[in-house]
């Protein structure tokens, strides 16, 4: 059966060497739970799915072992190594997984099937492994109507006007994907909320959802619109200072706990992008923060603010916006609330710098939150292997407690000994049959689950891991698969916005418009970002421009504040560069730029023919579907690398280098 990539990384077709599947078969004779937890219970079918396929046989779950050897054991004991879901991995006679908690267990189940679909060796088994980060979510931005704010593969995965009576078996699989990379919350709707989440109404359907993903060790959590007791509540103020506002929201967390005991919190973006908030009654983030904080705390729920705000200004630099609101604000807030910062501080661009809040609130638990659905990478249709990405910011240094306070550290809480700890990822997934529209996206999920577990992991292993899981065992296909995901963003950034260069689009983010001027907001116009003129190129945030860069450690501004020696991927992040300005490629700032946007362009030739290489490997539907995509994405670098250059020549004044122009 062509496999049309539904079951992800769940594949689980049966090992074809046979020396190797007797090995793994004779230590997974049968599987043992002595329970009747449904975490545990979870985990037990899982394992026999897995195996089931692997093995090519049923292997049955008993409640003992019955003195037999040979069988994989599941249980729960407190091991000191241990942190709640952390799980261990052992194999005498017996192979045991060992949580401290259920979803320990279930967790060290799905990572016994990853060792055997990588096919590693099982003789003295011995695995460890606690999440660094403790809440690790997906963010659907997902409407009422079904449509998916930034979503480009199909409609939402949630029925709306099916549930809560029909529950879609997708559900289910959804639950199960992400169980086995260590997500362990989901926020099911869009940031730019419906009060209509929180009717009555509503409350019925996404306590269905909740009662599918409970078993899967995943809390539901929704998006809130700030102004709700208003619009569904009749107060006259959504002021977060008045008492009965405060009451609304008691009662209403009240009213959802009752239908889902184990409910997560609320997400909000309030006072962005035209949300309302609690600023539009002069109170701050920390008021409105915390009058739902103190609204969810009686529940053991949370509240994730996020910090993604910026004024209708075109004067002022977007780039400092959130530092400038939310530092003042750095130890006001509830305990059980977390800020959630996108990695950079404009907006999920192909490459931006760590955002400048990270390493200065240390009193305030910072979550990241990064983009998995690639708004601003091609949609769907550019590949673009997003763990480098991730890598990137999480591996930077904010030396806001001395060299090696990376982000990373920020956001797992060791730098400042957070309470909370939180990773969010805006999801990729819709109702497309293979989830994320471009097959080889769904890595882009797979990663960021991996890294949300474990930040220490590189982006070479969990490639190479999800390529081996999903489309093929066979080393030398895996080894070209990983390499061209490994390269696949460099090379996106090339031919879109290199050495630096951000937002070249407008409306729906995907094709070139450098020239754009105008717009409803002086701020969401092209060339407020890029500020091409006859001098120059790059946004000078230096102390003689808009001194964003003062809202680094000295230690970071010192890398990037001298155009000569600031490294070229951030170098107009920066700077306004002179077009004749030599850069230390030995090429002037023009002939970077074409070099870039050349080699760029023509790389993804390159990436054809090297999936065209694996085509034996790989099933004949998604071979065909990448293939297709990436004939696609090679029109398209080439669209993208005419439009900058013959844009940008209008202000450079210059021919194309010889190496690229064309003969007349
Ligand atoms: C981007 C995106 C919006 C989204 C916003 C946010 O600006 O284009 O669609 O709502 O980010 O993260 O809130």
């Amino acid at each position: 059966r062509a496999d049309d990539g539904y079951r992800l990384w769940l594949k689980y077709d049966l090992i074809k060497d046979a020396t190797k599947r007797a090995a793994y078969a004779r230590s997974a004779q049968f599987i043992v739970l002595n329970s009747t937890n449904p975490v545990l219970k979870t985990a037990a079918d899982e394992l026999q799915t897995g195996l089931q396929g692997l093995l090519g046989k049923t292997v049955p779950i008993v409640a003992n072992a019955g003195g037999k050897t040979g069988g994989i054991l599941l249980t729960t004991s407190p091991v000191a190594e241990l942190t709640n879901e952390g799980y261990r991995i052992t194999g005498k006679q017996n192979i045991t997984i060992t949580g401290k908690t259920d979803a320990g267990v279930l967790y060290g189940a799905f990572a016994l099937l990853r060792h055997l679909q990588t096919r590693q060796s099982i003789d003295r088994l011995s695995l460890t492994s606690n999440p660094k980060i403790q809440l690790r979510m997906l963010n659907h931005w997902d409407n009422v109507d079904a449509s998916i704010e930034r979503g480009y593969a199909g409609q939402s995965l949630w029925k709306w006007y099916e549930l809560p009576e029909r529950i879609d078996p997708r559900y289910r699989d959804y639950a199960r994907a992400n169980a086995s990379i260590g997500i362990n919350g989901t926020v099911v709707n869009n940031v730019n909320a419906s009060s209509r989440f929180l009717t009555a109404e509503y409350l019925q359907k996404v306590a269905a959802l909740a009662n599918v993903f409970r078993p899967y060790g995943i809390k539901i959590y929704l998006s809130i619109y700030f102004p709700a007791p208003k619009t569904i509540g009749k107060l006259k103020t959504a002021d977060p200072l008045d008492p009965e506002v405060n009451q609304w929201w008691v009662d209403k967390a009240n009213e959802i706990y009752k239908l889902i005991p184990d409910f997560g919190g609320f997400l909000v973006k309030a006072n962005s992008e035209g949300q309302p908030g609690p600023q539009d009654y002069g109170r701050n983030h920390a008021d409105g923060a915390n009058m739902l904080a103190k609204a969810l705390a009686p529940h053991n729920g949370i509240v994730i603010w996020r910090a993604f705000v910026y004024k209708a200004d075109g004067i002022s630099d977007r780039f400092k916006a959130a530092y400038d609101e939310f530092k003042p604000l750095d130890g006001q807030f509830e305990k059980n609330v977390i800020v959630q910062v996108k990695n950079g501080p404009i907006d999920f661009q192909p490459r931006e710098p760590f955002s400048p809040i990270f390493g200065t609130m240390p009193q305030t638990p910072l979550g990241m939150e990064f983009q998995i659905t690639q708004e601003y990478l091609g949609h769907a249709t550019h590949l673009v292997y997003e763990a480098p990405l991730f890598k990137e910011c999480l591996e930077s240094d904010t030396y806001a407690g001395g060299r090696g306070s990376t982000v990373a550290k920020v956001v797992d809480g060791s730098l400042h000994n957070y309470k909370l700890t939180a990773i969010a990822g805006v999801a990729n997934t819709g109702s497309d049959r293979n989830w994320t529209g471009h097959p080889l996206t769904q890595a882009n999920w797979y990663a960021f689950g991996r890294l949300a577990w474990d930040h220490t992991l590189t982006s070479q292993a969990i490639a190479n891991e999800w390529v081996t899981m999903t489309l093929t065992p066979e080393p030398q296909s895996v080894k070209t698969v990983t390499d061209l995901l490994l390269k696949s963003r460099e090379i996106y950034v090339n031919y879109n916005t290199p050495l630096g260069l951000s937002r070249p689009w407008t409306g729906a983010h995907f094709a070139p418009e450098p020239w754009q001027n105008r717009s409803s907001r002086p701020d969401w116009t092209a060339v407020y970002y890029h500020r091409a003129d006859s001098i120059g190129l790059g946004f000078d945030r230096t102390v003689k421009g808009s001194q964003a860069l003062a809202q680094y450690r000295p230690e970071v501004q010192k890398q990037w504040n001298n155009p000569e020696t600031c490294p070229l991927p951030y170098l107009l992040w920066f700077h306004h560069v002179p077009w004749t300005q030599k850069l230390n490629t030995d090429r002037t700032l023009w002939e970077e730029l074409c070099t870039r946007f050349y080699t760029g362009a023509e790389s993804v030739g390159g990436m054809q023919n090297e999936w065209a290489s694996v085509k034996k490997d790989i099933d004949p539907e998604t071979f065909a579907n990448v293939a297709g995509r990436l004939a696609t994405q090679q029109k398209e670098a080439i669209w993208w690398r005419d439009a900058w250059v013959l844009y940008l020549q209008e202000f450079a004044r210059q021919p194309i280098p010889a190496p690229f122009k064309k003969p007349d």
